[in-house]
């Protein structure tokens, strides 16, 4: 016997299925993240956890953690995560892929047209009592429609982006480590090197993970070659993009607005320049968050669990 821990409080209906095989320690507050200490102290009895983003398992944790058998994760991306480091502690670590695809890409599109369409500066329009009358350009934005987007990583959910996009009828682009032809003959998506997707698209859409390879890809460099018309962006992982190039070239109107799901630093620090920006639209890491996908998540976790524990091999294992 051991210990499940739960970093984050998550409904009983879950919780019930991990405390009929074993104890479970849980974090129960949904928001507020589990103090760092209080993990590691519980580690040290656990043989699963289920953790979220917030959680980072390194070298320290996994030392604190001699009999865990599973990291189940609580998202796709797993740069939290230290897995070549948990595989030599023979740890399995698991994501929950395909159940967040969907929901994921349905907030990439909200919220390109929501900076598109200025539709955060155009509420605050109304809410500070600025309507005035109708006004040829008042508010105007830019059209989805027929643009030129490019996709920065053509996984499942840059796919389920392009997808949603051909009723925008845009001309989609995409540049991904490796080619897919199914993105290419299914979705008409054109595959071009970085620098033909920055130069050329009026959309740039990031989706990619965190890896060595993606950290700080957009920079100054990259920033500087997009058309000063265009808009970014990213869905993907805040460290794929250099920040302090991206509120540079917000500032110089090197490109004309920016929409981030995911930051450097979550959650943000108030002091944050892009927070005063008017074409800069922020939302606190929610691309997963619709009810039906939490729970599907949630469900993966547990599953996952329950085999790893039960001796069998996990739905969703993250390959070293
Ligand atoms: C993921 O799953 O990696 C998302 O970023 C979390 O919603």
């Amino acid at each position: 016997m051991g210990k499940i821990i739960v970093t984050r409080k998550v409904p009983d209906k879950f919780i019930e299925q991990l405390e009929a095989i074993d104890t479970v320690e849980l974090w129960d507050d949904a928001y507020t993240p589990m103090p760092r200490d209080k993990f590691l102290k519980a580690l040290s009895e656990a043989t699963a956890c289920f953790i979220t983003l917030s959680e980072q398992i390194d070298e320290e944790a996994l030392n604190a953690a001699p009999n865990l058998k599973i990291i189940a994760n609580m998202a796709v991306g797993f740069d939290n995560i230290d897995v070549q480091l948990a595989h030599d502690h023979n740890i399995v670590v698991t994501n929950t892929p395909d159940v967040l695809t969907e929901t994921t890409a349905e907030l990439g599109v909200s919220l390109t047209l929501s900076v598109a369409r200025r539709i955060v500066e155009a509420e605050r329009y109304v809410q500070e009592g600025k309507w005035q009358s109708w006004s040829p350009y008042l508010l105007a934005g830019k059209d989805l429609y027929r643009a030129k987007v490019g996709i920065f990583g053509m996984g499942d959910i840059g796919k389920a982006v392009a997808r949603r996009l051909k009723g925008f009828e845009a001309n989609i682009m995409y540049h991904n480590r490796s080619r897919h032809s199914d993105a290419e003959e299914e979705l008409g998506a054109l595959y071009v090197s970085f620098d033909t997707l920055l130069k050329n698209s009026d959309f740039i859409i990031c989706t990619a993970p965190l890896t060595e390879e993606t950290k700080d890809k957009f920079d100054k460099q990259a920033f500087e070659k997009m058309k000063k018309e265009a808009i970014f962006i990213n869905i993907g992982r805040g460290a794929v993009v250099d920040e302090e190039a991206l509120i540079h070239a917000l500032n110089e109107g090197q490109i004309w607005a920016c929409g981030l799901d995911v930051l450097r630093e979550e959650p943000i620090n108030m002091a944050n320049p892009l927070l005063k920006m008017k074409n800069a639209v922020i939302v606190p890491h929610i691309g997963s968050a619709s009810i039906v996908t939490r729970d599907r998540m949630i469900q993966l976790c547990v599953d996952n669990i329950k085999l790893v524990l039960a001796g069998h091999e996990p739905l969703t294992p993250v390959r070293g």
